[in-house]
């Protein structure tokens, strides 16, 4: 916007907005680390990757995640668009993936589908260590299978994400919250139990009370707790055949070996999940720092957003939460590799050849570096030096005059002048 002559110019610094954060190329070292990892994981294991955008048409997360939830009642960034859309930032991936699964006709592939995902998603939450507004997923979703068989696969690839970038001390909290069937029995149970414990409830759960009373379960709230604690379980009123299905997921975890802990009072906080729902926690209950990754079944959520009955199940991991962990656990990921080679130059000429040469070092797979900003040959070696380089290339005025180059051995500081279009073959036979 062009400024009036007159209107004073703000040169207040900017910030990031509260609950924001920028990662800087020292911390994304975690994060090429954990992705790497993860990414190779889930292609092993035949998920294949899906990008959904980053803004959905806001009754997407009212109907996928659910009304009642404390996501769409309080966290979305939501808003009108100037064509009188409303539109929201996701606040998490699952309503996406499922809307694509949908829109694009995944229904005909063979199934189950198996995705993976990786982003940015949204919540207006109060900030404080491990919770963001701005946060990432990695996430993975399996459509259109119904076998328990299933919702252990996608637990022992959670876990194996997590163990194979070396977090120690993990646990997988487990429970089934039931189908659409046995939960509105149990939902009236719970009712019925909290009737009489109203008034020793916190504010939150008050509110949750009437609209979604399983959350009243996992409610950090010392109170809270303590009543949840006697509060009727739901894995004591599964129908049969949840009950069945929770028994062989059970089964297949101690076949593979798994530690987990029955967690009667893990409910989860989106409204679409269906039997199985499981998070990873970085400890036990007792030092509890929140869960690294959470996920359950959600059979109806196909339908829900206009697909035919099919059953699925998902789990996402919280990239920061999951880099928190790395830091404490003094888990240090392995740094990016060293240049092998520094390319130094000096004055105009030798400038101008040196973008080219770079870039050919580059394009023959020769780890290199340069500081074209430098101007002192000192300033460049003691860079070179910095960064660990094993050869420094130097282009002077001279050596572009005569299209030669020189190469220096920096731990013995021997030099030899050679032809500059021999260089790339020259530095092969020494790097290897
Ligand atoms: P969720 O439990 O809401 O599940 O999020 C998954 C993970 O994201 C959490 O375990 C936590 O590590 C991280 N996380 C959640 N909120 C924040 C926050 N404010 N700041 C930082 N990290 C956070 C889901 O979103 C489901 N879509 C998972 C799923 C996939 N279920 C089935 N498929």
């Amino acid at each position: 916007m062009p400024r009036s002559k007159k209107e004073k110019i703000n040169k207040q610094p900017l910030h990031a907005l509260r609950g924001m954060r920028d990662i800087l190329p020292d911390e994304w070292e975690y994060w090429d680390y954990f992705i790497k990892k993860a990414e190779t994981l889930a292609k092993n294991y035949g998920y294949r990757f899906l990008e959904t955008p980053v803004l959905e048409d806001t009754s997407l997360f009212i109907r996928g995640t659910g009304v009642d939830t404390d996501i769409v009642e309080k966290e979305m960034y939501s808003f009108a668009t100037k064509g009188g859309d409303n539109v929201s930032l996701r606040p998490e991936g699952t309503p996406g993936i499922v809307r694509a699964y949908i829109e694009n006709g995944m229904n005909v592939w063979p199934h189950p589908v198996k995705v993976y995902y990786l982003g940015p998603m949204f919540r207006y939450e109060r900030p404080q260590a491990g919770r963001y507004r701005q946060f990432h997923h990695f996430g993975f979703e399996a459509i259109g299978e119904e076998s328990p068989i299933l919702d252990v696969q996608i637990i022992q690839l959670t876990w194996k994400i997590l163990e194979s970038i070396g977090l120690k001390g993990l646990s997988i909290q487990i429970n089934s919250i039931g189908c659409a069937v046995c939960r509105k029995a149990y939902r009236k149970l719970l009712i019925d139990y909290y009737e009489a414990e109203k008034n020793r409830l916190c504010q939150d759960c008050r509110r949750r009370f009437v609209r979604n009373p399983l959350r009243l379960l996992d409610c950090k709230e010392e109170k809270c707790m303590r009543l949840a604690a006697l509060a009727p379980q739901t894995i004591d009123h599964l129908c049969q055949e949840c009950h069945d299905h929770f028994k062989s997921v059970l089964e297949y975890l101690d076949e593979l070996e798994l530690p987990y802990t029955l967690n009667p009072r893990l409910v989860r906080g989106l409204d679409y999940y269906t039997r199985t729902v499981f998070e990873i926690w970085s400890q036990g209950e007792e030092n509890f720092r929140g869960s690294l990754a959470g996920g359950g079944r959600y059979d109806d959520l196909v339908e829900i957003l206009g697909g035919s009955s099919t059953p699925a199940i998902g789990s996402a991991i919280g990239i920061e939460r999951v880099i928190e962990e790395l830091k404490v656990q003094e888990i240090r990921p392995s740094v990016s590799p060293q240049p092998k080679v520094f390319l130094v130059q000096l004055g105009e000429l030798a400038r101008k050849k040196s973008l080219k040469l770079f870039s050919e070092l580059i394009e023959a797979g020769i780890q290199a570096a340069e500081s074209f900003s430098k101007h002192s040959i000192k300033s460049q070696l003691k860079l070179a030096d910095k960064l660990g380089a094993k050869i420094a290339l130097i282009l002077g005025q001279k050596e572009a005059l005569d299209e030669t180059i020189i190469i220096r051995d920096m731990k013995s500081g021997m030099q030899e002048i050679v032809n500059f279009k021999k260089v790339i073959k020259e530095l092969k036979k020494r790097i290897k």
